[in-house]
């Protein structure tokens, strides 16, 4: 048999779809009992729900320029999702990448501090692969220029610093139930915030949105039936083998659907919630692990968390010393089946499509260009063996 490993994401039990699928179709009020969970889990009062982490930012961005409609720059991470700018376009707002620390993916604060007050909305902290942003740090520089500051922490669900959860440390957070994500939903975002200003702003944003459609409900329901069993690592060549299911491509797209959150997603997320800390502890030792064994390599650098944060690790981080030794490895592990791969192509200031957004005649962001070019990352997900954990060791070493 042909063994693949995914690089991310999380095994679905059959009775967790089945019990997925029943309150899909009786209406129990699942969705109220997840928001109540989420406002409990999360300690703030006000929780959203909407169909994707970019409808949550898109929806956070309007709401934002709508209390402040004077000011339209958007500060994001210069390595960041293409979802982020595609978010930052469709709200009608300016892009303006910020460099970030290869050492910890972080942002480069001296290019943060040097921004330019005048026009700046917010900054929108990125959380890269779960590794935590130095939000309060972020926000003493924001708040000092008069800017909010989104806790985009789509990718760090779970994820905390000094006992703070990723995502609640701003103005506004949001998290991502995309495919890949700690806590994956087929589809989804959320929006939190403590602001009863901030959170009035959203209701009337909110207002706009139309609730899922059914056909689009049951397209939903097919991908969790087939996700959860092509996500095995027998099956995955399958999906793998697929282009046309674009599987690791990422697009920049500012025209992304925009609706409210779809009853099959509801229902995975009250499931997979119960999951998440035992998931992402598996994620944390799965990640350690690797650290541990590579460390003091001259070949290739592992981003550092921040202390006292704990990260969550959608995938493991290590950066090549150079784009070769990248290529090199990246077919060594991927020839293996072992679910390694690169992250996004590029950094936000090489996407030619954004260019039209930015909010000045923007330079180049050298570290996010060198970050992009040597990015690999390693599946940490429950699917993970020690045996597969010890191979992908064994190759990273022989370079
Ligand atoms: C930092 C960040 N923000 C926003 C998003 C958008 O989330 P979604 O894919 O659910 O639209 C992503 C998705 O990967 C992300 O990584």
């Amino acid at each position: 048999m042909l063994r693949r490993l995914p690089p991310a994401g999380v095994p679905l039990e059959g009775r967790t779809l089945l019990t997925a699928l029943g309150r899909t179709l009786v209406a129990n009020g699942t969705h109220e009992r997840v928001l109540r969970t989420l406002e409990s889990w999360l300690a703030v009062p006000y929780v959203y729900t909407v169909n994707s982490g970019r409808t949550a930012l898109w929806v956070a961005l309007r709401a934002l320029h709508r209390l402040q409609p004077e000011r339209n720059v958007v500060a994001i991470p210069a390595y960041t999702c293409f979802s982020v700018p595609a978010a930052v376009a469709r709200a009608g707002l300016r892009i303006l990448p910020v460099e970030i620390q290869p050492e910890t993916l972080d942002f480069d604060y001296a290019h943060l501090e040097s921004l330019p007050e005048k026009h700046l909305l917010c900054v929108v902290a990125g959380h890269l692969l779960g590794l935590v942003n130095d939000v309060p740090r972020i926000r003493r520089i924001a708040t000092a220029k008069g800017a909010y500051v989104v806790d985009d922490a789509a990718q760090a669900m779970g994820a905390t610093l000094q006992g703070q959860r990723a995502g609640t440390m701003g103005d506004v957070g949001l998290y991502s139930l995309g495919r890949g994500k700690a806590l994956p939903a087929v589809e989804g975002g959320i929006l939190v915030t403590r602001d009863a200003v901030i959170a009035k702003a959203i209701h009337a944003e909110l207002a706009q949105l139309p609730p899922a459609s059914w056909p689009h409900t049951v397209a939903v329901a097919a991908k969790m039936l087939a996700g959860a069993l092509l996500l095995h690592p027998g099956l995955y060549w399958l999906p793998h083998s697929l282009p046309f299911l674009k599987l690791g491509v990422t697009e920049y797209n500012p025209d992304f659907p925009l609706s409210r959150l779809c009853r099959v997603s509801a229902a995975l997320l009250a499931e997979m919630q119960q999951k998440l800390e035992r998931v992402n502890q598996i994620r944390r030792t799965n990640a350690e692990a690797l650290r541990a064994a590579l460390h003091g390599s001259s070949s290739f650098q592992l981003p550092q968390p921040l202390p006292y944060s704990e990260p969550v690790y959608i995938r493991m981080p290590v950066l090549a010393a150079h784009r070769e030794l990248r290529q090199a490895v990246l077919a060594r592990l991927q020839a293996a089946g072992l679910g390694a791969s690169g992250y996004y192509p590029s950094a936000v200031c090489d996407i030619a499509a954004a260019r039209s957004h930015w909010s000045t005649p923007q330079g180049h962001c050298p570290a996010a260009e060198s970050v992009a070019q040597r990015l690999i990352t390693l599946p940490t997900h429950p699917l993970v063996t020690a045996r597969d954990r010890e191979a992908m060791i064994q190759i990273l070493r022989e370079f």
